[in-house]
């Protein structure tokens, strides 16, 4: 059954209400809810974000299809209508994603901040609560061509997009800002084909270190050496300037190696990244490398990794399929005899580093992401919640669905039954992240 000719929504609201006579005359009760899948109306609210033509009659001949062909139509990926519609939920997703990473906020006169950002498809709904629960205490208005949300440091809004004459030019920290990534971007490390396919000219227009990138790309890497000198006094005189620009603004220059966000770096051989493909569907946050990990520059690769490993197998997933990471990217320690005994790190250390976590998100845009342990769901969540009530709920970091499971550690340290138990929990919820992405 096609879509009458005349057929208007706006929105998800709008089809919805739209769709519903038109569904239900054929079912049950116009006025009545329509009872679709959860996973299909989770679906259909993504594919509403989706710019472009015939998403309103894919979305329709979707819930057609489920109620009147077959309740389980979603499952079929050879299906041409199921295929199309995973790409554009994938397209979209992808877009929430960039709009977490590069919107870049201006101060104003008002002392509010202000961004202008061009998605490709209709996400500002969508992206917008990510800023609340990362910029709680700012105001900030992040407008797009189709409208602005506007955060109060109580409610957020939504209004008509502003023009383009009232939109603020620059501020003293992006000038601050772009000084800061001058000194500390080595441009020998630029790879301007990757960053163009990453970030398409509609992001890169408005990112603020574009004109130092070009510039630094121009002058080449002859100077580095004594640029990075002159980074160096730049830094000392701006550090602590920077320091609170940093807090405000979303950091995309270097890697965690340079990272004085806190003190942990001192006492560590290295910042341990994360690693795994870079589109895994499923990431797993872990606390802090261990010993050998700091030794090693990988993550979970001594006994915790091992023990992990053997999980992720019992779980039937793939290592070399997933990213895995870390909440806190320095090993925190204190000596014991001649051994360096692992030491939990606090809350402040944990926020201190989520720049860098949030970064690892933002690439690698997995739909799934496992907090194994309290660090990584303090990190996830910005709310420190205990794994056994957090293990019930239904979590979401951005665009990602987050699974909260216990530390593969914690099985070490636990008595013997209790040992089993959790090490039952934590293979059941990796499977529930393979089963949540397909696999
Ligand atoms: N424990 C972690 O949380 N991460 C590691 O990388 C190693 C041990």
């Amino acid at each position: 059954m096609p879509l009458p000719q005349d057929f208007i929504a706006t929105d998800f609201a709008s089809w919805r209400a739209g769709v519903r006579p038109l569904l239900a005359s054929e079912h049950a009760a116009a006025s009545g809810p329509l009872s679709l899948p959860r996973p299909l109306m989770r679906l259909l609210e993504s594919l509403a974000c989706y710019r472009g033509d015939g998403r309103w009659e894919l979305m329709f001949r979707l819930a057609w299809r489920t109620l009147h062909e077959n309740r389980r139509l979603l499952e079929d990926h050879a299906d041409a209508d199921v295929h199309r519609a995973v790409r554009m939920e994938r397209a979209v997703r992808r877009d929430v994603h960039k709009m977490h990473a590069y919107v870049r906020f201006r101060g104003t006169a008002e002392n509010t901040f202000f961004a202008w950002f061009e998605p490709q498809h209709e996400i500002l709904r969508r992206a917008a609560p990510f800023f609340v629960k990362r910029f709680p205490n700012m105001g900030w208005t992040i407008a797009t061509p189709d409208g602005a949300a506007v955060w109060e440091k109580q409610t957020l809004q939504f209004i008509a997009a502003p023009d383009a004459a009232s939109r603020p030019v620059a501020d003293e920290h992006e000038t601050l800002w772009r000084t800061y990534y001058r000194s500390i971007c080595n441009v020998a490390r630029l790879n301007p084909a990757m960053m163009q396919r990453e970030m398409p000219q509609r992001y890169w227009r408005h990112l603020p270190e574009a004109v130092e990138i070009r510039a630094l790309l121009r002058e080449g890497r002859a100077d580095f050496a004594s640029r990075q000198r002159e980074g160096d006094q730049q830094k000392l005189s701006l550090a602590s300037a920077v320091q609170e620009a940093l807090q405000r603004l979303p950091v995309a220059a270097d890697g965690p190696e340079k990272c004085r966000r806190c003190d942990l770096w001192r006492h560590a051989t290295q910042a341990v990244s994360g690693a795994g493909p870079e589109r895994a569907r499923i990431m797993l946050v872990g606390e802090q490398p261990g010993d050998e990990e700091d030794l090693r520059g990988e993550p979970f690769f001594g006994p915790a990794g091992r023990l992990l490993d053997t999980l992720i197998a019992e779980a039937q997933l793939e290592r070399k399929t997933l990213f895995v990471t870390n909440a806190v990217k320095h090993f925190k320690w204190e000596p014991r005899g001649k051994r360096r005994l692992h030491k939990r790190p606090d809350v402040a250390e944990i926020d201190a580093c989520n720049v860098w976590l949030q970064r690892e998100i933002a690439s690698v845009q997995p739909e799934v992401i496992v907090a194994l342990g309290a660090s990584a769901l303090r990190a996830l969540t910005g709310r420190s919640l205990s794994i056994q009530l957090a293990r019930s709920e239904v979590l979401q970091h951005g665009e990602s669905r987050v699974i909260a499971s216990y530390h593969p550690s914690a099985i070490l340290r636990a008595p013997e039954q209790r040992a089993a138990q959790m090490r039952a929990h934590i293979i059941e919820d990796l499977r529930r992240a393979g089963t949540e992405v397909g696999q």
